[in-house]
């Protein structure tokens, strides 16, 4: 009897609270309607239910309630998505970005009491392939068991290519989502079959990922090109809390061929800029770094990466035309080592012959940087390159 009261007892308590936690509502913006749209697109790559922040899974209502006053401070400081190149330096097909309507919706949405809406605006789950089913589909033969807290592992895939492939879109899909942290594809080479470095720079490099990554699809007229028989070299980098779990991963890698059947496609190459400086004294202020190439054959810049350090802070990539004009094509205002998307410019940006590419990126390997990895300030000497760009020839080489 008294079990009964007490449990009882503790419900109207539940109850209490729940209706406490409830304010009014004074939006019409619903969770099921616009909300999880806009999660959809920017967040649940990370934050979702087998995800890599599955821990703050934000794909239902019940989820992301708890989380409504954090998601609108994240999303109003723009920490969230985590992502840095400014808007209005560069214009990508994908800057990955909030539009500014979406943070509207989110904090109107928050501010008025985080409705749930109707069950049947809830939006469809996206397909794994956005771009639909591969032409060509690369995978592991078998399942690989991952052990440890953090791992690189590479895979060698083979194509199977009976004939030479001009391939114009690559696709990723992580076969277990929650650590999956990032990947990269090349053409394995006899001088790259050994090494298995996650941050590998090299021409044969073809794509990276990273979870929320939207596919790499290049401009119609250009392509990577592929020898009949290559064979790829798949690098993943996995990650987990619990490494006793015993978690398996069979990721996929994607191919689409190109369409231009009359002609030759313009074949992608990788240009990296690297810095005129290569060590950093200890200082207790970030640390200006440049790099610059000046472009000896008329191109055109298809897709760019700032690639810093983890103790990079921000990097701008400027081009300095024959004419005197210049042109921004990216800034990375606040650089994350952790997100490093590749971008692709909505219209490949003409970079003529004689044109001066200028990198300025800013590295604090000082105490005050939160993200510099070591604990006491100590000089630093590199020589990877500060940005990666993807380039095509400008005119058609037949
Ligand atoms: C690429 C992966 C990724 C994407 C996409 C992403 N997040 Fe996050 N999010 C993280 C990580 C990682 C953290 C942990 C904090 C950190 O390390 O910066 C985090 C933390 C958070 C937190 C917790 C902050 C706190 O209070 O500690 C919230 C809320 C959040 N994200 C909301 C969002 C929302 C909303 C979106 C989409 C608009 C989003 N995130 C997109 C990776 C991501």
């Amino acid at each position: 009897m008294k079990r009964y009261a007490l449990i009882a007892f503790v419900s109207l308590l539940a109850s209490l609270h729940n209706s406490a936690a409830h304010e009014p509502i004074t939006t019409k913006v619903t969770f099921n309607k616009e909300i999880a749209r806009i999660l959809q697109r920017s967040c649940w790559g990370c934050h979702a239910p087998g995800k890599i922040r599955s821990d703050i899974a934000l794909a239902t209502y019940e989820e992301a309630r708890p989380w409504a006053k954090a998601i609108k401070e994240e999303v109003l400081e723009r920490r969230m998505p985590p992502y840095q190149a400014v808007k209005g330096y560069g214009l990508f097909k994908h800057d990955y970005l909030l539009p500014q309507r979406d943070i509207e919706l989110i904090v109107s949405w928050v501010e008025g009491g985080a409705p749930r809406g109707n069950l049947n605006d809830y939006p469809k789950p996206k397909p794994a392939w956005a771009l639909g089913k591969p032409d060509a589909l690369l995978q592991p033969d078998a399942p690989a068991e991952i052990n440890k807290a953090e791992e690189v592992r590479c895979y060698s895939l083979a194509t199977n290519f009976a004939e030479d492939r001009w391939i114009n879109a690559f696709d990723f899909v992580p076969g277990n989502a929650a650590i999956v942290q990032r990947a990269a594809y090349l053409i394995e080479t006899p001088a790259n079959k050994a090494a298995c470095d996650i941050n590998t720079i090299s021409p044969d490099l073809l794509g990276t990922w990273q979870p929320n990554e939207a596919p790499l699809q290049f401009p119609h007229d250009t392509a990577r090109r592929l020898s009949a028989g290559a064979r790829i070299k798949l690098i993943v980098h996995y990650r987990q809390t619990n490494p006793d779990d015993k978690a398996n991963d069979q990721s996929q890698l994607g191919f689409y061929f190109s369409h231009e059947h009359e002609r030759q496609p313009r074949a992608l190459r990788n240009l990296w800029l690297k810095p005129l400086t290569t060590t950093l004294l200890v200082s207790d202020k970030p640390q200006r770094v440049l790099a610059s190439q000046t472009i000896t054959a008329a191109t055109e810049a298809v897709a760019i990466r700032p690639l810093l350090f983890p103790f990079g802070t921000s990097i701008q990539a400027t081009a300095h035309f024959p004419n005197g004009t210049s042109e921004v094509l990216i800034w990375a205002k606040d650089y994350h080592f952790a997100w490093q998307p590749l971008y692709v410019f909505r219209k490949p940006v003409a970079l003529p012959k004689g044109t001066r590419l200028e990198i300025t990126a800013y590295l604090d390997n000082s105490e005050n940087n939160p993200r510099n990895p070591d604990e006491a300030p100590r000089s630093v000497t590199f020589k990877e390159p500060l940005c990666e760009l993807l380039t095509a020839p400008l005119a058609l080489q037949r």
